[in-house]
């Protein structure tokens, strides 16, 4: 049942070219295929009693007729299983012409031809094209497509796919038609099909050198007036990818679409990415300050794929992170060029750290490059997306920005219009710029986050500092004895006014101020010499290598790298690696612990008030270590306790800075038209978390501010920050909120998203219960899977308090709903698994309860491969 990387054979056979022929009816739509076809093979063994069998892959596909060169194949030519067709072959060359029916409305699977909303549309990566009709469904065939589509015209006036429209027409009985053809060849999960009738928003962006690109966004009539920002957002991304790589679009016109049902973000089909509505609409009335940054980001992901992604491939799905790795570095390179790095880089690193560490750390770790797989869908993971982004990170770490961009150049030169593996890529960095990469590679294929260990020793006599740095790679399952790992570990030694000193190491001259250390042995000692001061230690400055570091500071050398470190990541890092230490230490006293330190209250007062820097990113070292983060620090979980120190700590912060937080929210406030710019929004953070602390504070007035803006302001960031307040609190206002916040916006689905995460997310003790009974509202469908994240996976692993309540209700509940979506949407209910893997890292108890949980998923009958590789994964 398992896939496994070394397994891999190229094709038999190459596809010259392919046609497609739909005749869209909502219940039996028939496809037709014709696809020239040629023995790929080495010439000499051409004889023909040698050539192999062909296989199409085929899923859920009802089989009409099948020729070969214009006659049909009778029934001892070809064998047909779940899983696809084999035929037998007679000649090097020939035309294939297939017919099939599938049953778009049926599909609540949402992978192949399906209809959301009333519009047909696609999803095919990895696997759904064979869903549509029968072919060699894998990255490595890649053809020119030539598409028709017919349907009913007022039905379906817009009728899309890839590459130009070529001609079209009008048919009897009220049906039109549409031609297009794909000048570049594809794999099939880049192919994509849209029906239906949308509004569309046009625009236009000039390349470069010249040539006119016509862009255009559709969406479902009524949300013409949300599309600004998403097209703004490419005109953007196509610019900077200019720039920054050289890299221009390819073809003359550009489409985006827009629909509700979808199981991820958003796919780059070429020029015809499907987005998820959620990921590409907004304005200010619906959408908040974290989605109009999302939605720049994912637009720019998308269209990036053009290059790194279409032009040039995967071979297999193995090497996913290739394209994706690669692409998410791309988008969060454009996020930090488009708004501030620093708050960009600690907003990643943020996420690494609560989807990717955990997963590195649990019994689904892989490594970005995965060796086998059973359902290839359950492996666009954070390891091999945003750890993956992290790797070749580390690669323009090691190569320079320059070097970097030349090895870009090379895998272009090299590889467009091939199929290829994160092993090219590796090897055009390391040709480009005579760069060693061979042990760096280990990031590709060894599992689990890296331990490093840093101390240092100061000899005032010698003025001399030892540093040393050792590493651990932890064992992760089917993994162990691993070797030590090439990391690259930005440094610079700060003296007491947060100056880096000169770093002259013992056998060189020179002395930089800031050096990369390369880690590459299990321990190795660096010593600098001619320092007058004791200096306090700056390393994995912005997060250089995605590493768990140990370090220790004194009281002094922490209040250096906290309060002047010119790096911000690590002023950020040293703050929350205080609050953590005091947080931990509150939580073994069982909660309560000893009063919050003047040092702590200190420095925060004076980042809070500290107008020289970005109100984001004050915000964010105000903000305390989340409550999943400190779980993730301890051997064994307590959430109970996690939850009453990191409430303490918080009041106790709140009533020391009541004065300033006032002061802050006031200054904050604006009352200029909503702007969705980095600036405006950061300002927003910052009165936000302002207001946040503010309801700690144990005054009861304060709440009435939260109560006002969760009514009166004229933005979502603003209403739905109130309102997350107010959700943690018992009481009557908390309940007017939340109810006229859902009447007033029971029409527009992607509000009611937020409502029912707002629900999900709630501290208070009846949440469980709100939550299954939320599943029954008019708002909510398991059909819809950015409804299932809302409720169930907003419950599962944003609230951890109500989520692992000891009597064990909120894992059935989890495990029962896992279930039940398994049989509608198997991908979707896949994903919802995680929370239930963790459980090695709880008490007994909760062990027993969630692994009860898991075992419950497991017995249920016809379970999918998703749900069943994920579920006994977890359960080993
Ligand atoms: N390639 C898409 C993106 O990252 C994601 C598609 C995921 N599809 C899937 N079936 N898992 O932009
Ligand atoms: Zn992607």
């Amino acid at each position: 049942q398992a896939i496994h990387l070394d397994a891999y054979r190229k094709p038999d056979y190459r596809i010259e070219s392919l046609a497609l022929a739909f005749d869209l009816e909502p219940e039996a739509t028939r496809v037709k295929s014709r696809l020239q076809i040629a023995y790929d093979g080495s010439p000499s063994d051409l004889s023909e009693a040698a050539l192999p069998p062909l296989w199409l892959d085929g899923d859920d596909l009802k089989l009409l007729s099948v020729c070969v060169d214009g006659t049909p194949l009778d029934e001892t030519e070809y064998r047909q299983d779940a899983t696809g067709l084999s035929l037998d072959v007679t000649s090097p060359g020939f035309l294939l012409e297939i017919e099939t029916e599938i049953n778009p409305k049926a599909n609540t699977r949402l992978e192949g031809l399906y209809i959301s909303s009333g519009t047909f549309c696609t999803q095919c990566e990895a696997e759904g094209f064979r869903r549509i009709t029968f072919f060699p469904d894998r990255p490595d065939v890649m053809t020119v497509y030539e598409v028709t589509l017919r349907a009913d015209k007022a039905l379906y006036p817009v009728l899309l796919s890839n590459g130009n429209l070529v001609e079209s027409g009008d048919l009897p009985d009220g049906r039109h038609w549409t031609r297009w053809e794909d000048p570049f060849p594809k794999p099939s999960y880049l192919f994509a099909v849209v029906a239906g009738d949308l509004a569309c928003v046009e625009d236009s962006f000039t390349t470069a050198s010249g040539r006119e690109v016509a862009l255009r966004i559709f969406v479902e009539h009524g949300n013409e007036g949300r599309c600004a920002y998403g097209m703004d957002s490419l005109k953007r991304s196509m610019r900077w990818d200019e720039e920054r790589f050289g890299l221009e679009y390819d073809l003359d016109l550009f489409n985006i679409v827009a629909v509700s049902d979808f199981n991820m973000g958003a796919m780059e089909n070429k020029s015809l990415n499907v987005f998820n509505s959620k990921c590409v609409l907004a304005d200010p009335d619906t959408a908040t300050d974290a989605d109009y940054a999302s939605i720049e980001g994912i637009v720019a992901h998308e269209y990036f794929h053009n290059w790194t992604g279409n032009r040039v491939t995967c071979r297999d799905w193995f090497q996913l992170s290739l394209k994706e790795g690669l692409t998410v570095f791309r988008d969060q390179e454009f996020s930090a060029d488009m708004r501030s790095a620093a708050v960009k880089r600690i907003q990643d690193v943020r996420s690494l750290r609560a989807r990717q560490f955990p997963e590195d750390g649990g019994p689904t770790a892989h490594p970005v490059r995965p060796a086998s797989y059973i359902e290839i869908n359950n492996f666009y993971t954070a390891t091999v997306y945003d750890k993956g982004a992290e790797v070749i990170r580390m690669m323009q770490g090691l190569l320079g920005r320059e070097g970097f961009r030349k090895g870009m150049d090379l895998y272009f030169e090299r590889h467009d219009g091939q199929a290829v593996t994160c092993d090219d890529f590796a090897a055009a960095m390391s040709d480009a710029t005579g760069v060693d990469l061979n042990q760096f590679k280990l990031w590709y294929s060894q599992a689990g986050t890296p331990g490093v260990t840093v101390t240092g020793e100061y000899d005032a006599a010698a003025r001399s500092f030892e540093l040393t740095l050792s590493q651990t790679i932890p064992d992760t399952p089917g993994q162990s004895g691993k070797r030590p790992m090439h990391i690259p570990l930005d440094f610079a030694l700060l003296d007491p006014d947060g100056q880096p000193m000169p770093l002259k190491l013992a056998c060189e001259e020179a002395a930089p101020t800031s050096r990369v250390l390369e880690l590459r042995a299990a321990r190795q000692t660096f010593r600098f010499e001619n320092l007058d001061h004791e200096p306090a230690v700056s390393i994995n400055r912005g997060f250089s290598a995605p590493v768990n570091l140990s370090i220790e500071h004194t009281p002094a050398t922490r209040a250096v790298l906290m309060g002047r470190d010119g790096d911000s990541f690590n002023r950020w890092e040293t703050g929350q690696q205080y609050a953590t230490g005091l947080l931990l230490e509150a939580v073994e006293a069982g909660g309560e612990g000893r009063q919050t330190p003047e040092a702590l209250i200190d420095a925060l007062r004076e980042t809070l008030l500290d107008e020289a820097q970005d109100p984001a990113f004050r915000a964010l070292a105000l903000t305390l270590p989340g409550e999943a983060f400190l779980a993730d620090q301890m051997k064994t979980v307590d959430v109970d306790a996690i939850h009453i120190a990191r409430e303490k700590m918080r009041g106790d912060i709140a009533r020391a800075l009541r004065d300033e937080l006032l002061e802050t929210y006031r200054g904050m406030q604006s009352n200029a038209p909503f702007e969705p710019t980095a600036d405006a929004a950061g300002k927003r953070a910052l009165k936000n978390l302002a207001l946040g602390y503010l309801t700690a504070s144990g005054k009861a007035e304060m709440w009435d501010l939260a109560v006002v803006q969760s009514r009166n302001s004229d933005n979502m960031t603003d209403r739905m920050a109130a309102l997350a307040l107010l959700t943690d609190r018992q009481g009557p206002e908390r309940d007017d909120c939340l109810q006229a916040f859902y009447q007033r916006y029971r029409d527009e689905p992607l509000v009611v998203d937020k409502w029912l995460a707002l629900e999900a997310m709630s501290v208070l003790p009846g949440t469980l219960e709100r939550v299954k009974g939320l599943l029954k509202h008019e708002a909510f469908t398991l059909t819809n899977p950015n409804k299932v994240r809302a409720l169930i996976g907003v419950f599962a692993a944003g609230n951890p308090l109500r989520f692992h309540q000891a009597d064990g209700s909120g894992y059935q509940f989890l495990a029962d709903r896992i279930v039940e979506l398994d049989r509608i949407n198997p991908q979707t209910a896949a994903r919802l698994i995680a929370p239930l893997g963790r459980w090695s890292r709880f008490d007994g108890a909760r062990q027993a309860l969630m692994r009860q949980a898991l075992e419950t998923i497991l017995s249920a009958e016809n379970l999918s491969p998703d749900v069943y590789e994920l579920t006994s994964k977890s359960l080993t």
